[in-house]
């Protein structure tokens, strides 16, 4: 009897760990490496190789069965804690780290150790882990990445001295069935610059929260550092970094290992692998993108998700403005990635709404970025991405001028440059609209292009006004406001579920918008009320569902599904993909 438990214990253990994680045990590979040196005096015991097992381990959680099943006794204390209990301690523990950075060691150290108990924190307390998973911490984080190197794999590290291998190292992740990779070359890491392969830590935090955020199974997620060297010189000169100690690849060889990249995923994984885009550089992200993303499923979030956030607080001000989207003129502060990504959604979105073809949606968008407007006569100087927006309109050279003179109704800050909204400038939107949009979207907190206090005063309570950073409600003569988050985490989680859940082939622009809509749609009438476009983070999980399920019915209905036949109830089969930790 005894006997029969032990062995359906550990097949239990050892299945349940092949199925979801298909992988060979440390056991086994220390049997299969009996080095003299390496594994001296190792005894192979399944209870010792089971606990240093992340996604094995359970720790005081181990059930007294299972701890005589498994041979642990000894190897652990005799209290037993339920996984609630973990939760609560390391919560506990998390509040008393003094500083932000040493809360997001101790949550990555966890990771290592117990991978269930993380992602039951994440999950359980989305919230107040997120600024120690993601931003604004990770920031930090990555540029301090090769000093805080853990000895652990986190992702797949693959460098320019590996091209023409890139498939076969696919094969040394011990996970086979991956669905969703987050993958950066490191070269424009939040507002950081070029980070190089310190960069990993981005696909490490936005995979994180594709669990924590959407359920999506963490064993299926896979992040990639791509090392083409770093331009960055301190970088190059410090000798403890981690990545190759050359400069940048770039032209014909940069796209060609990109593309080398791309291929292996996509031979090994399937062609529903979904591959999202982190973090590149402009020069390489529009034009990646354009190229991959009618060929293989992927999307850039910094493009096309900060584009979907975006959209989404348009779509959301309606309730509050009583103008819908097609009805908008929009001056974009800023021209960059976010700035482009948003004013193309934007025009789509116009696009499908009226009909109307898109070049003509462009024409009530407009855009200014260092060198004042973007208009005609700067075509000969303008970056490709921004062409789509160069109107036949007289140039005029600040922010200021360009209010009065274009009038816009939504006014976009993607600038970096904190203050730029003034009170002249917010006092000339209020003038011409009885509910200005001030979006002030610049990251982190001290980038923004005015703070939310400013808005609410200098337009006297009128404005509808988002953030890219977080910020504090405000009272203004007697009315609480609440500043609505333009936060990327309320999209990029829900399209990874929905594509690892029918099994896309493709994410589209409309995937784009129906997101952005499926968001607004989800802002509750309290959020309303205090003038905020986005739901609570709080509530970040049946969001993350309702994005989901309004991609997955489009990518049925448009053929890029590839689980078949598509659910009776999409909405429970996505429920059911979700990933809850627990013992
Ligand atoms: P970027 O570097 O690609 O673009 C910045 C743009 O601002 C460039 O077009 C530049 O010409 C323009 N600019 C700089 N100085 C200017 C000036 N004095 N006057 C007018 N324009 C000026 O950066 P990216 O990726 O477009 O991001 C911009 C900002 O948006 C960042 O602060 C970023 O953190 C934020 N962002 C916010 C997101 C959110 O709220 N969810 C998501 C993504 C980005």
């Amino acid at each position: 009897m005894y006997l029969l438990l032990t062995l359906s214990l550990a097949l239990s253990i050892s299945f349940s760990f092949s199925n979801s994680v298909s992988a060979c045990l440390p056991y086994d590979f220390l049997i299969a490496n009996p080095s003299p040196t390496l594994w001296q005096g190792f005894s192979g015991s399944m209870g010792y190789t089971t606990m240093k097992t992340p996604s094995l381990n359970k720790g005081l959680g181990f059930t007294y069965s299972e701890r005589d099943a498994l041979g642990l006794r000894g190897l652990l204390p005799p209290a037993k804690l339920t996984l609630e209990d973990q939760v609560e301690l390391t919560m506990q523990e998390l509040r008393r780290k003094s500083s932000a950075l040493d809360k997001y060691v101790f949550l990555q150290s966890l990771q290592d150790v117990n991978s269930t108990l993380y992602y039951a924190v994440l999950s359980r307390h989305t919230y107040e882990c997120m600024p120690f998973v993601y931003t604004p911490v990770v920031g930090e984080a990555c540029q301090k990445f090769s000093q805080l190197y853990r000895h652990t794999p986190q992702g797949l590290y693959l460098s320019i001295d590996d091209r023409g291998k890139l498939r076969s190292i696919l094969d040394n992740w011990p996970v086979q069935d991956i669905r969703a990779i987050v993958f950066t070359d490191g070269e424009r890491i939040l507002g950081l610059g070029d980070q190089g392969i310190d960069g990993m830590g981005i696909p490490v935090g936005k995979l994180a929260l594709y669990t924590a955020c959407a359920g999506v199974h963490p064993s299926h997620c896979l992040p990639v550092a791509l090392d083409v060297g770093t331009n960055t010189q301190d970088k190059l000169d410090d000798p403890f970094y981690i990545g190759l100690k050359r400069r940048r690849l770039t032209g014909r060889e940069y796209d060609a290992f990109v593309a080398e990249f791309i291929e292996a995923a996509v031979d090994k994984y399937g062609k529903s692998v979904m591959l999202q885009f982190e973090d590149f550089g402009n020069s390489n992200a529009f034009r990646l993108l354009h190229h991959w993303q009618e060929k293989v499923c992927c999307f850039n979030d910094d493009i096309q998700g900060t584009a979907a956030v975006a959209l989404a607080g348009v779509l959301g001000s309606t309730a509050l403005t009583g103008t819908a989207v097609e009805d908008h003129r929009f001056l974009f502060f800023g021209a960059g990635e976010a700035g482009a990504g948003i004013a193309e959604l934007i025009a789509y979105a116009i696009h499908v709404e009226t009909g109307k073809p898109v070049e003509e949606c462009r024409k009530q968008v407009f855009m200014l970025d260092s060198k004042g407007l973007v208009c005609k006569s700067r075509l000969h100087e303008l970056q490709h991405h921004k062409i789509n927006f160069a109107h036949d309109t007289e140039h005029v050279a600040d922010l200021l001028s360009a209010v009065k003179t274009l009038k816009p109704t939504a006014l976009v800050g993607v600038s970096t440059l904190p203050k730029s909204f003034n009170q002249a400038v917010i006092e000339e939107m209020s003038a011409n609209n009885e509910r200005p949009i001030i979006f002030a979207l610049s990251n982190p907190t001290s980038k923004a292009e005015c703070t939310p206090e400013e808005a609410y005063r200098w337009s006297n309570g009128a404005a509808v006004f988002a953030s890219g950073s977080p910020f504090e409600p405000v009272t203004f003569n007697g009315k609480t406001y609440v500043p609505g988050q333009g936060n990327n985490a309320y999209i990029f989680p829900g399209v990874g579920l929905a594509a690892v859940a029918c099994g896309a082939t493709r994410i589209t622009d409309l995937d784009m918008y129906i997101a952005a809509k499926a968001l607004a749609e989800a802002v509750p009438k309290d959020r309303l009320d205090a003038s905020c476009v986005y739901p609570h983070l709080r509530d970040i999980r049946d969001v993350s569902l309702k994005v989901a399920v309004a991609i997955a019915a489009n990518k049925y209905a448009t053929g890029q599904a590839s689980v078949l036949p598509k659910p009776v109830d999409l909405e429970a089969h996505i429920r059911s993909v979700m990933y809850e930790p627990s013992y």
